[in-house]
This record gives C-alpha cells, sequence and structure tokens, in this order.
C-alpha cells in the first residue's frame, strides 16, 4: 500500500519537473525580457512553495507520529498497577511476572545482563505496542496499557548475537473474571 503511494507521488513529482522543463524549452527563444522583473517574479514562486513545504512537513509529521507506540502518546505517568523486572540475556528474557489483567497499567523495568538488546512488545497480529532498549548497568521503563486481552509476544529488537532471533517470550494479559 504504502509502496504504491510512493510510486505514484514520485511519478507524479517525475511528472510535475518534466512538463516544466518541457514548458521552459518551449518558451525559449522569445523576446528578451528585463532580468529584475523576472527574478522578483520568481522569488515570491520560490516563497510560496517553500511556505507549502513547511506546512506540508508539518501537517504530514502530526499526522504520521501521534500513534508512534512511545510512552508520552499514550497517556503515560497515571497510577500503575503491576511492574515487571525485565532482565535480557543472550539469548532469553528473564520476567519477573509474565502475566497482568486486561486494563492494568503495566512498567517494564527493562535492563541486560550481558549486551545491548531490544525489547519490543507486540500483539496477537504482531503489531508493535511498545519498544524500549535493554542496556546492562542502565534500567529503561516502558509503561503499557493492555486493553486487549490476549497473548502478547516480546521479542529481541537489536541484533545480539548468532540466537538473536530466537530471543522471544511472551506475556499474557488476562481479561477480568465476572465482566
Ligand atoms: Cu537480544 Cu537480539
Amino acid at each position: 500500500m504504502i509502496q504504491t503511494v510512493s510510486l505514484v507521488l514520485s511519478l507524479g513529482l517525475m511528472a510535475l519537473v518534466a512538463f516544466a522543463f518541457i514548458k521552459v524549452a518551449a518558451s525559449a527563444g522569445g523576446k528578451a525580457m528585463e532580468y529584475p522583473p523576472i527574478q522578483q517574479k520568481s522569488n515570491r514562486g520560490r516563497t510560496l512553495v517553500f511556505g507549502l513545504i513547511v506546512v506540508a512537513g508539518i501537517v504530514i509529521t502530526l499526522a504520521t507520529t501521534t500513534d508512534l507506540p512511545y510512552r508520552a502518546t499514550h497517556g503515560g505517568g497515571g497510577p500503575v498497577d503491576k511492574v515487571v523486572e525485565v532482565e535480557a540475556y543472550q539469548w532469553y528474557w528473564q520476567l519477573s511476572t509474565d502475566y497482568a489483567q486486561e486494563n492494568e497499567t503495566v512498567v517494564f523495568n527493562v535492563t541486560s545482563g550481558d549486551v545491548n538488546h531490544g525489547l519490543g512488545v507486540y500483539d496477537e497480529d504482531m503489531k508493535l505496542v511498545g519498544q524500549t532498549q535493554a542496556m546492562p548497568g542502565y534500567t529503561n521503563s516502558l509503561e503499557l496499557s493492555f486493553d486487549k486481552p490476549g497473548t502478547y509476544r516480546l521479542m529481541c529488537m537489536e541484533y545480539c548475537g548468532e540466537a538473536h532471533h530466537a530471543m522471544t517470550s511472551q506475556f499474557s494479559v488476562v481479561s477480568k473474571q465476572g465482566e
């Protein structure tokens, strides 16, 4: 989908550039004109295009980054229901607990016992819901609110040696009883 959009967009822009070249080439050879008015006109056009690019950049950035799985975009900083200590090793995850209840706010305190790893938390559709780095001698906190019950997967997101790909674990979110 995004490839198709990029392709169409690229082709469209290329056509625009080609059209501009053809237009200039076709209008060449006419009567000579004074230079300053031409310069003024093109400067106005340049300012307009620059302004449009800035506005488009701001709009695209806001539209595409607000849903990133970072703490600040998920209402972090509220009350915490559960703390999970996570230690990464070549090549496994050591968790103080591997489950939480639906709608609980969980803080993962993530560190590493050897080299740098990356903790990625994926839902059952393999969509990334949160991630942070696992670093030796340092603890990164990742706060997540699990509003969907299910079996989440923890996967290593940073190449850490020959069995990096096998460095997976599970985290269960159980639905509250009687609801
Ligand atoms: Cu641990 Cu890659």
